[in-house]
């Protein structure tokens, strides 16, 4: 396992996600029931835009500088640019960038709780200091996808993200065995589903597949592409998909997916109903 999402941490396809994150827990939370998210693939949870591997790769600069620096931000992307502030103490000029299970954990109330599952030793050892003391907080160092599936409830209000590396051929697969589990013991759980676009072939195929394996529960997809989906080799955007989301967050989506396409000559989103 070599994936490091420090080299990636705050470029455009975390926007576009801890976006959409934000705006779906804001929905949930207008409910009073207790909340229940479930990371299945949490990394570390805190990312530092100085080190080297950030600065390595540069990532971060077409995605949280370009955020943190404009003046035509949407409000879809306002609360993502609000805990980017409160992540760098009040500080417009960020140097860390905060994960998902740093923005969970803060948007947390009383009652809800969080498991942030994550398989490398050393990014849950870090994500244990980072988010691992907070209220409603639980961290496992394990796989996932396996964790994930035997937290399943039949009632209860859960939203799972998941959100893999993609190194291996069969997280496809597992994406869509762990959610067609999930729907037959609890139909009503909400799936937060990250993915990167590189090539037709792959993106549609996967879809089909969830369709298959979810049908009844309604999906969401935003497509975010920086640039056509020319070379495979490349990851030429990326997009989501929201399974039982709620009706209404369609424009928030769009909002965010085109500010951040609007950022590379060719950019384009997307948001449609799968089904
Ligand atoms: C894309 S990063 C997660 C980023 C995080 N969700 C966020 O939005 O800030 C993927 C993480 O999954 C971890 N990982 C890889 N395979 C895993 C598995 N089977 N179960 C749990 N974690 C895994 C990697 O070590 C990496 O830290």
């Amino acid at each position: 396992m070599n994936y490091r999402h420090a080299f990636h941490a705050g470029n455009f396809a975390d926007l576009v996600k801890h976006a959409a994150l934000l705006q779906w827990l804001t929905v949930l939370q207008t409910d009073a029931g207790p909340l229940r998210i479930i990371d299945t693939h949490a990394g570390s949870g805190l990312y530092d835009l100085r080190g080297p591997q950030a600065q390595r790769s540069g990532e971060a600069q077409a995605g949280v500088m370009r955020m943190m620096g404009a003046s035509d931000l949407p409000l879809a992307l306002d609360g993502l640019a609000q805990a980017v502030t409160a992540a760098n103490d009040g500080s417009a000029e960020p140097w860390l960038y905060p994960g998902s299970p740093w923005l969970i954990a803060r948007a947390l109330r009383p009652g809800d709780t969080y498991v942030a599952c994550e398989m490398q030793p050393q990014e849950h050892a870090r994500l244990t200091e980072i988010v691992g003391d907070r209220p409603g907080v639980s961290t496992l160092c394990g796989d996932g996808f396996a964790q994930a599936a035997t937290a399943l409830r039949p009632k209860g209000r859960d939203l799972v993200l998941i959100d893999p590396p993609f190194e291996k051929a069969d997280d496809y697969d597992r994406i869509a065995v762990l959610a067609s589990e999930a729907l037959a013991q609890a139909p009503q759980t909400r799936f937060l589903i990250w993915l990167p676009l590189k090539d037709l072939e792959t993106f549609d195929a996967f879809l089909r597949d969830l369709e298959d394996a979810c049908e009844p529960a309604p999906m969401l997809v935003v497509e975010a592409r920086m640039r056509p989906l020319g070379d495979p080799m490349k990851m030429n955007g990326c997009a989501l998909v929201l399974i039982n989301a709620p009706g209404g967050l369609e424009p928030q989506l769009q909002a965010a997916a085109d500010w951040v396409t609007a950022g590379e000559a060719g950019g384009q989103a997307r948001v449609w109903s799968l089904g």
